[in-house]
């Protein structure tokens, strides 16, 4: 099972989404796609460009699910301290700069939030993914920042709690830091009303490990999402 973890963590950096590295497992992607659907978000907030590979990905499912008319006027906001490769990336397959708005900024930068914010529209229902350095700081920081756009029944994913477990790390120079944040956030009041959904690591294999996090619905029973202003 080792030796099977590790060739997947060095095939998924190898990995591409229309020519543009895209640097996730396709289960997690394929529960990415559950959750978008289910939660009609239209705006996903994600932390960490890098290549732009994962902010083309996420354009392409809402603006597919737009298409199906589960949701209106989706956007992708990606932030990460430079954006040039992706800038890059992103003109040479002709994503659009209005539909995929590239930030740059420092997640641990207390102003960020604001920054972001004056891009998301009133009414919309945010995902919000955190795929920075996967340390104490920066993952702390992000949930504290951004935890607050993810409305009841909406998820913030944190990636790659991986590094903490040690069975699952694959080389000493992984960062460390991620779980031991979600559990500070967790423990805070701004963290209160979140619950990890362990179940959400459903293919067997998630480099999220404890890393899907859902605000809990407002009651019990009530369906979700239901009569959310995004959902077309
Ligand atoms: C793992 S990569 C993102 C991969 C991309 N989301 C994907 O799936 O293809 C992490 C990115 O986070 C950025 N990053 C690291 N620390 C950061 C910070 N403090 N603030 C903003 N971005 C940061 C790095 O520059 C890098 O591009």
């Amino acid at each position: 099972m080792r030796s099977y973890w590790h060739a997947r963590v060095t095939q998924h950096v190898q990995d591409s989404y229309l020519d543009v590295p895209l640097l996730k497992f396709p289960e997690d992607l394929r529960v990415y796609e559950h959750l978008l659907w289910e939660s009609a978000a239209n705006v996903v907030v994600e932390l960490g460009t890098k290549h732009g590979g994962s902010a083309l990905w996420f354009h392409d499912r809402l603006d597919a699910f737009a298409r199906h008319g589960r949701i209106r006027d989706p956007i992708v906001i990606s932030v990460d301290r430079r954006q040039k490769a992706a800038r890059a990336a992103l003109a040479r397959v002709g994503a659009s700069a209005s539909s995929v708005k590239l930030i740059e900024g420092d997640v641990r930068d207390p102003q960020l939030p604001a920054v972001v914010a004056d891009y998301i529209p009133d009414g919309a229902t945010c995902f919000i993914v955190e795929d920075t350095a996967h340390e104490f700081d920066t993952t702390l920081a992000a949930l504290r920042g951004f935890s607050r756009f993810v409305e009841p029944g909406g998820y913030f994913v944190v990636e790659d709690g991986c590094v903490d477990v040690e069975e699952m790390r694959a080389d000493p120079t992984w960062p460390r830091g991620v779980l031991p944040a979600i559990d500070e956030f967790l423990a805070s009041p701004e963290g209160e009303p979140f619950a990890v959904r362990r179940d959400l690591e459903r293919y067997g294999m998630s480099c999220h490990v404890g890393g899907f996090l859902q605000r809990r619905p407002p009651s019990r029973g009530r369906r979700l999402f239901k009569g959310s202003s995004n959902v077309a």
